[in-house]
């Protein structure tokens, strides 16, 4: 395996300080800096493991990071990190101050010479504003936003047909994804489970915050001249070239 190919554990990243990633990324050429907009279940995280293969990225998710927090005992999490969890059980927004302290703390995963692709960060107008300062602080620019567009109901279905492993979160489809032996991850052997909330209720309130809180943030990026629009219809492998074909034109 390559170091292009070898997985970063984002230890910094899904851990915070002081923990440190045991597979550092490569270095070569100018890094990839890029964020991914789109509604729940479109399909970020799928193209999110097929991008950082390619272009040797780390994949910054934030719902990961909360995901991760759970496994914590109910001693070693802050009153906000209990907020955190009960806000996206129910399938509503973690609060900005709560994100924005958590991405402070994981600055230096923006720093990271391997270059970065943040999953589910920023999501609404005030997290993109902030993002563009702590970016300015550190004079790194974003090579691009991808936004991913699918149809509703195309959405619900891969939503409902979700399965996430416990162990290193790759994420699969029991109909268009599906693992070689059922619900065990392919990568690690780890269990596949379904998210709390995928549950049809929590998905609802998911929708709701995504229309309401991060669509606008297609203007915010329209007008810095980093948004491109990439259509999520078709295999992930389809979707993921045509993003390639997008990026090309922005190298
Ligand atoms: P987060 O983890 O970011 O979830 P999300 O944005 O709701 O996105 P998903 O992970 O649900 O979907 P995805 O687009 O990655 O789709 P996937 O690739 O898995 O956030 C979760 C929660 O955390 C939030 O609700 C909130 O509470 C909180 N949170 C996180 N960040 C926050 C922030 N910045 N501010 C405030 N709160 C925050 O694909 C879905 C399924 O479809 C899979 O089964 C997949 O196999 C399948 N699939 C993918 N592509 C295809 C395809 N082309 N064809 C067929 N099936 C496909």
């Amino acid at each position: 395996m390559t170091m292009a190919e070898q997985k970063n554990d984002r230890a910094a990243w899904l851990k915070g300080p002081p923990a440190a990633c045991s597979a550092k990324p490569p270095k070569p050429g100018q890094p990839w800096r890029l964020v991914l907009l789109g509604a729940p279940g479109v399909g970020k995280g799928t193209q999110a493991e097929l991008l950082c293969t390619r272009l040797g990225t780390c994949h910054l998710s934030t719902g990961d990071v909360f995901r991760a927090a759970k496994s914590l005992g109910a001693g070693e999490l802050s009153p906000a990190m209990i907020a955190a969890l009960d806000a996206m059980r129910k399938g509503e927004l973690v609060s900005d101050a709560t994100v924005l302290e958590m991405i402070r703390e994981r600055v230096g995963c923006l720093r990271c010479d391997g270059g970065f692709l943040l999953d589910g960060f920023p999501r609404t107008v005030a997290q993109a504003e902030a993002l563009q300062g702590i970016l300015d602080n550190e004079k790194i620019a974003l090579s691009g936003v991808l936004n991913y567009e699918l149809p509703l109901a195309e959405i619900v279905s891969r939503l409902s047909g979700r399965r996430t492993c416990v162990g290193c979160k790759a994420v699969y489809h029991v109909a268009t994804r599906p693992p070689k032996v059922e619900g065990i991850c392919d990568q690690c052997g780890g269990k596949l489970i379904q998210r709390e909330d995928d549950r049809p209720e929590a998905v609802q309130v998911r929708m709701k915050a995504y229309e309401r809180s991060t669509a606008p943030l297609t203007e915010f990026y329209t007008k810095l001249g980093l948004l491109v629009p990439v259509s999520a219809s078709g295999t992930p492998d389809e979707i993921f070239e045509r993003t390639m074909e997008k990026l090309k034109v922005r190298v």
